[in-house]
């Protein structure tokens, strides 16, 4: 497992280099975040260490995990503009190995203030180095475009992978992706990689969704996440009561479909295994989260806090 944030010393022996992904598609309304924020408590309940930025101006990953974004003291627009230490910006949410650099609506500042920048690319990368030894992986959520801060998250990460609505024109858009991919890939971050593609918003009752999914398997034949997600209510409600989908209604379609594709990343990046896969009905999720303080930098959140406090 490797890292592709160039600049990171190398992890202590037994600590991990965090696999970084990003979840990419300029398009707006395809699942990013939905997978962005599902992926990232699924691999935290299995006991890996997550952390997750949010990239996006919008800021729904930050809000979908329930995180008030007004209790903050630090967020990624500090880290990229004012190059404030990403471990100042780390959030803890309140469950375990799960964290978050959080995103408020400043961000979409960033792109115009980082203009004549030294290094205005490699921001995210560099600040990640600082804590790739902390987590064994970090989900980048990318905003829907193909500016900076999406080249950003391409330059930190080793991976991308990228959500596909089962919808008409899903392809649309998807060549433009690859070429910036591509671009990234010889000019910044030489060992990027597309991890695979999720096919999201799958309805079963109409053809439409699997002449889709026949057309992006022709596209990217190697590529595609045997997991496909369904269109589904229960994952449309889940982010409004601050929750993934696992927490929510975890004997839901959309709970199973994570669940699968949470199962193929792991593959897919080479996670080793680790600890203990609690199940849905853990009392210790979704309350209070006394984290593993492998470096003695975490700390438990107090419950009912609103979900995640700086430090
Ligand atoms: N599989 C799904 N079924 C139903 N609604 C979904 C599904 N995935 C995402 N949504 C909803 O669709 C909207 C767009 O999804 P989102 O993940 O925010 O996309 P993006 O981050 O690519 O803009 C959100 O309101 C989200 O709750
Ligand atoms: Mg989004």
């Amino acid at each position: 497992m490797a890292t592709a944030v160039g600049a990171a010393a190398p992890a202590p022996s037994g600590a991990p280099a965090a696999a970084v992904v990003a979840l990419a598609n300029q398009k707006g309304g395809v699942g990013k975040t939905t997978t962005a924020v599902n992926a990232a408590v699924g691999l935290a309940r299995r006991g890996y260490r997550v952390l997750l930025v949010d990239m996006d101006p919008q800021g729904n990953a930050t809000s979908s995990l329930g995180v008030e974004k007004a209790a903050l003291l630090h967020t990624v627009y500090d880290v990229l503009v004012d190059e404030v230490p990403i471990a100042r910006a780390v959030a803890v949410t309140d469950r375990p190995n799960l964290d978050l650099v959080a995103s408020t609506p400043t961000l979409a500042g960033a792109e115009i203030e980082l203009v004549e920048a030294p290094r205005r690319e490699r921001r995210l990368a560099h600040a990640l180095a600082a804590v790739a030894d902390r987590y064994h992986v970090v989900l980048i959520d990318c905003p829907p475009s193909l500016g900076l801060l999406t080249v950003n998250a391409l330059t930190a990460a080793r991976s991308v992978v990228v959500p596909i609505q089962c919808e008409f024109l899903a392809l649309e858009g998807v060549g433009q992706l690859i070429t910036t991919i591509d671009l990234v890939k010889r000019r910044l971050n030489p060992p990027l990689d597309v991890a695979g593609v999720l096919m999201t918003m799958f309805d079963a009752r109409t053809r439409l969704s699997a002449h889709v999914v026949e057309e992006v398997r022709r596209y990217f034949p190697q590529r595609i996440f045997r997991a496909v997600v369904p269109r589904s209510v229960r994952l449309a409600e889940a982010p409004s009561y601050g929750q993934g989908i696992l927490e929510y209604d975890p004997a839901s379609r959309g709970a199973t479909a994570y669940e699968a594709f949470v199962d193929e990343l792991v593959d897919r990046l080479k996670l080793a295994a680790v600890g203990h896969r609690p199940s849905t009905a853990d009392p210790g999720w979704g309350t209070t989260g006394i984290a593993p303080a492998s470096d003695g930098a975490r700390a438990p959140v107090a419950a009912g806090s609103g979900g995640a406090r700086s430090r």
